[in-house]
């Protein structure tokens, strides 16, 4: 038995980051957003584990976020299975894409189809929640604002893309625990993020992300980016997550430039029984 699963990245529309906790996270809340741009998953019950990728830079053992979802799995469900995985790879790593977080949360998905469902969808988002702060996204509708450590979901209606989106990705790479690290909270914005939510309920969105200010001041390369491209005409351009990928939106396809890649992009949302598909 096999299944084949698309794994959306996601992007955060706005995110405003409210304090620090007691144990290391950041109180957070965020419209998190699901794209057409991702990966795939196929899963297939098989005599023994196995993880095979297409991207030779993401380790295949029990470190990489897709082994700990089936063991997690495993121990939880108390079912006795072996799983072959092959992931094609398209998001780049270290991008504030979710990637990882995406594909952890498309496997225990896909798991819990295989094995006749077992869990229901607030169990994977719990189980979802031990694995990484981004993973209970992807059990939303693909529109949805978080809180707490981003594990708090309010599922929304979809919204509509205002122009063509591009997603921007420069070479270099950001670890999420660093850029947390170099935040100064003083420097956040006072906006409340009620009220950013309500700009997009309403159709005015207004897009902003607190951790812009300290991942420039780790790789200032990132606002020349940003500046590059809100000289060249597109609008609402906006690093996603602890970056470094930024989106940006404008009629024309942003010109391939060394040192970074761009990939169109539109919204996705799911049906409320199935995962995320391209068609
Ligand atoms: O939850 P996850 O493992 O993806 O988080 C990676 C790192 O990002 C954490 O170890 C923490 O340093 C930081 N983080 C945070 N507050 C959050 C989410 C992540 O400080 N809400």
């Amino acid at each position: 038995m096999s299944i084949t699963l698309f794994s959306p990245a996601k992007l955060n529309l706005f995110l405003r980051i409210l304090g620090r906790r007691g144990d290391g996270y950041h109180e957070l809340a965020s419209l998190f957003q699901a794209i057409n741009f991702g990966d795939t998953l196929t899963l297939t019950l098989s005599k023994w584990d196995v993880l095979t990728s297409t991207c030779i830079l993401i380790p295949c053992d029990d470190t990489n976020l897709i082994w700990k979802a089936v063991e997690l799995f495993r121990e939880r469900s108390e079912i006795s299975f072996n799983v072959a995985i092959h992931l094609e790879k398209n998001l780049p790593i270290q991008s504030g894409l979710g990637g990882g977080s995406s594909n952890a949360a498309t496997a225990l998905w896909g798991l819990n189809e295989l094995l006749g469902r077992p869990f229901s969808l607030e169990t994977l988002i719990g189980l979802g929640a031990e694995l990484g702060s981004d993973v209970p996204f992807f059990f939303s509708c693909g529109t949805a604002y978080c809180q707490g450590r981003g594990e708090r979901l309010h599922n929304l209606e979809p919204l509509s893309l205002p122009s063509p989106l591009w997603i921007v990705k420069p070479q270099c790479g950001l670890s999420t625990a660093h850029i947390f690290k170099c935040l100064n909270l003083k420097e956040c914005a006072e906006v409340s993020p009620e009220d950013l939510l309500q700009s997009f309920i309403q159709g005015r969105p207004i897009y902003h992300n607190d951790l812009e200010v300290p991942a420039f001041r780790v790789v200032p390369l990132l606002s020349e980016l940003k500046t590059r491209l809100i000289n060249c005409g597109y609008h609402n351009v906006m690093m996603t997550g602890s970056g470094t990928s930024f989106f940006c939106f404008g009629d024309k396809r942003p010109k391939q430039e060394a040192g970074w890649n761009i990939h169109p992009a539109s919204f996705v949302n799911r049906q409320e029984n199935e995962w995320y598909s391209l068609s």
